[in-house]
This record gives structure tokens, sequence and C-alpha cells, in this order.
């Protein structure tokens, strides 16, 4: 019998999809700049038909590309080279919340927004929250060890992850969802796979610690001088502030492109060099105090131009688009060369410059679109009009950042995009020892191959 027709009998028939229009949104990603094609694409519907999925897979020896949301951005998630495509999609069952410990059971293929409204309804909120939440899938935002906007406060996905379910090479399921916070029984294979973008397991279904729901929120947009004044406000912040949870940059070059893309006003009547978007949240009952407050600390911050504060939901919403769909304006504008990226903060600003001046050299007439995280400093570097000069563009990036001791990869990962520069961040020791783990859970090469790992030098 052939691989898609035991498949089949897997999982059902229609949802082993041949069909090369079924087939192509699965094939390339949302930037478009990483597409390739898939043997078949296969839906399991729950861990045991993922298992027996693999399984097959394993015996036939069809590599696996597992997939979410495919809202990745560094072509970790995408089928280049006609491997199957494993869509955790359909696995999205959501536990009842565990009001005792705050926790949930959530399957990999749910959305951060599902899972998000189903524990709000318990008085619960998820820590980690990214723009591509409708899409993007548990499975996906553990394998990648997603950041996003709420790293100052709850930390990045890891610190959420209290256990998961997986699927091994061989189709043998592992895993605990117990979510015991004190549980120190031998190396820790859930924090092993968070972060390994694929290579190692299939995510079926995660347990996850939860925060306090707080629905009082005020958000604000300042507009400063640049960089480093963003950051001298949002120290200022800091200091009077104990309910800030997000802080965000962007500049006017970026501000320009999203105005123009989404036909939005620009925020301010005179346009300023660079954008601090902040939020702060509370529970219920601080209401006036936490917009108030904000305002306070804003008015003697240094450095503040001009500032909005909003706390209605349509308010904040608006101001939170003005970054959150830097995204899709960039995508409309081209095919980006993206590279994510750390620095120390007390580098960022000289890091920026480095940056630019780096693509400058080698893609004179790239335009480069900078945008991040402010409290981690992490960039998110954007080069439009440079797809034929991928390698050397993100060859002068990574080395500018790795001068900096930053890292090549803050929270999208590896993924293919960064395979060849995973020295700048990893010594050959640790690129050794990643290897041993990969050998050792996947030695036939199964899962995700030619992502995150350099190909093996020859022995
Ligand atoms: C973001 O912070 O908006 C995301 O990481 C997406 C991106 O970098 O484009
Ligand atoms: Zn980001």
């Amino acid at each position: 019998v052939d691989l898609a027709a035991r498949l089949a009998g897997i999982v059902g028939a229609a949802h082993v999809l041949t069909d090369p229009d079924l087939v192509a949104s699965y094939q390339t990603d949302w930037t478009r700049r990483w597409r390739g094609h898939a043997r078949l694409v296969v839906r399991p519907a729950d861990t045991g038909q993922v298992a027996a999925c693999v399984a097959a897979c394993a015996e036939a020896g069809a590599p696996i590309v597992p997939q979410g949301g495919n809202t990745g951005l560094v072509g970790g998630g995408v089928p280049l080279h006609g491997e199957v495509l494993l869509s955790l999609t359909r696995c999205d069952r959501l536990e009842p919340v565990d009001t005792l410990t705050g926790q949930v059971t959530a399957g990999a293929g749910a959305t951060l927004t599902q899972v998000r409204a189903h524990v709000r309804a318990a008085g619960y909120d998820l820590g980690v929250d990214i723009a591509a939440r409708d899409s993007a899938t548990v499975g996906g935002v553990l394998a990648t060890n997603a950041g996003g906007a709420r790293v100052l406060r709850y930390g990045t996905t890891r610190r959420q992850v209290l256990g998961v379910e997986a699927v091994l090479a061989d189709g043998t399921v592992v895993g605990r969802l117990d979510g015991l916070v004190k549980d120190n029984v031998g190396y820790d294979l859930a924090q092993l796979l968070v972060g390994s973008e694929g290579t190692l397991a299939v995510l079926t279904r995660a347990r996850l610690s939860l925060f306090p729901l707080l629905p009082v929120r005020a958000v604000a947009l300042v507009a400063v001088d640049g960089t480093a004044a963003a950051q001298t406000v949002f120290g200022g912040l800091v200091e009077q502030l104990d309910t800030l949870r997000a802080a965000e940059f962007f500049h006017a070059d970026g501000l320009d492109l999203v105005c123009h893309t989404t036909g939005m006003r620009p925020p301010f009547d005179q346009p300023c060099p660079t954008y601090l978007l902040v939020e702060c949240a509370a529970r219920a009952g601080h209401g006036t105090d936490l917009s108030d407050a904000l305002a306070a600390a804003l008015a003697t911050a240094d450095g503040v131009r001009d500032a909005v504060v909003s706390t209605d939901g349509a308010g904040r919403e608006a101001l939170w688009a003005y970054r959150e769909r830097h995204t899709e304006s960039i995508n409309a504008a081209g095919v980006p060369v993206k590279l994510d990226v750390a620095v120390p903060p007390r580098a960022l600003a000289q890091a920026e410059r480095d940056i630019r001046a780096a693509v400058a050299a080698v893609a004179p007439a790239a335009t480069v679109i900078l945008f991040g995280h402010l409290a981690e400093g992490n960039l998110h570097v954007n080069v439009l009009g440079a797809t034929d000069q991928a390698d050397p563009v993100a060859d002068a990036v990574l080395r500018a950042v790795a001068a900096h001791q930053g890292s090549i990869s803050a929270e999208h990962g590896v993924g293919r995009a960064k395979v060849g520069w995973v020295h700048l961040s990893r010594s050959p020791a640790e690129i050794a020892a990643m290897r041993a783990v990969k050998r050792a859970l996947d030695p036939a090469g199964l899962f995700n191959p030619g992502v995150l790992l350099p190909p093996e030098p020859h022995r």
C-alpha cells in the first residue's frame, strides 16, 4: 500500500490532501519568501492519529514537516523538498481550566486566540501574546519558544510550559500533562522540546500555566527623538509603574508604511523619529488609577515629545495597530528578508546604526525597516528590495549583531533562514551537543530536515 493510502486509512481520505490547489497554502509562508512542495498534507485529529501517521512515515522513510498555523517567519514549517506536511490544526481540543492551579491543557492545533477566549471565561489569561494570535497555534508557539509583546511581564513561552505530550520519531507517545510545579525527576523533556522547532518530536498537547486576567488596561503611544530616548522614557516609566506589561518601538519610516498600507491616520500632527508604545494592565477596580498613573508618569519622564493615552478598547486597539500592522504592511510592500535579533539593551541604538550601515554596504538600494520589543533589545530587521542578496544581507546583519554579543535569533527561531549562522551564537561544543540530542531522538533525520542545525560535517 502506498503512503497516501496508508495515511488515509488512519485519518480518513478527506484529510490526506494531494490536490495542488488544496496543498498550496501549506507550501508557502506568509512572507512568500519560503516556498516549496509537499509530497502530501495529512491532517490527523488526535494524538493517536499523529502517532500512527509518524510511524507510517518512519516506516516509509518519508521525512515530515510539522506545521501549525503557518505563521512562522524563518521557513521552519514549510516543506521545501517533497516532505510529508503534518498539519496539527485539527488537534485543537481545550480541556477545562483547572482553577485550583491556574492551568490548562491545550491541543497543539488550538490558536492563541482560541486558548485565550477559553481561559478568560474562567478569569485567566495566557501570558504569551503575538500579533499572529488568530492563526498561530500552541504547538508552533512552543516549538519556537515564541516571545512576543508581553515577555517583559510574563517571560517567553518556556516559562509558561509545565509539560507537553509529544510523538517521537518511531511513533511512541511521551510526555506529562499533570501540571506538577515541583517535579524533579531527571531531564526536562518538555523544556527540551520547547524551542526545538519540530526537529525532535511532534508536539500534540501542552500543559500551560496561566495568569490572572487583567481586564483594566491603558495604552500610551509616545513620540520620542530616537531609540535611546525611547529607552530613557521606558526607564522612567519602569521606576514609577508596577503595572507595565509591554514596551514596543518603531520608527517614522515604519509608521509611514503602516499608514500608507492600512489607510490609518498618523497618530500625531508632527512626525517624530521614533515611537514607544507601552501598555499597563491591572485587576478590576483599578480603572482610573491606572490611566492617571500612566499619564502622570509620562508627564514627568524625560524625553517625551508627545503622547496619547487610551483606556477604551477601540482606542487601545488603534494604538496597538500602528505597531502590530508592521508585518503585514512590510509583506504588502514586497518580499522581505527578515532577521529577528536581540542585543543587550545598552547596545540597542548603536546596533541599529551598525545594522543599517551593514545593509547599505551590501545592498545600497534596499530599504531597512526596524521595529521591535524594547525591553529585551529585540529588534526586527526587515530588508525590502534585497531578496537576490538575502545571504549577504543576513551575513552582514548577523555579524553586526554578534559583534554586540547579541543573538542571531531572539524569538522567531533558526528555521532554514539562519542555519548558516548558528555558529555566531553557539560554540562548536554547544552545536555538537545539540547534534547529539538530535541524533539520539531522531536518528534517521525524519523530522524537519534542514531546519535548525547546519548539515553534518563529513566524518
Ligand atoms: C512582531 O513582533 O510583530 C513579530 O515578531 C512579527 C515580525 O517580526 O514581523
Ligand atoms: Zn516580535
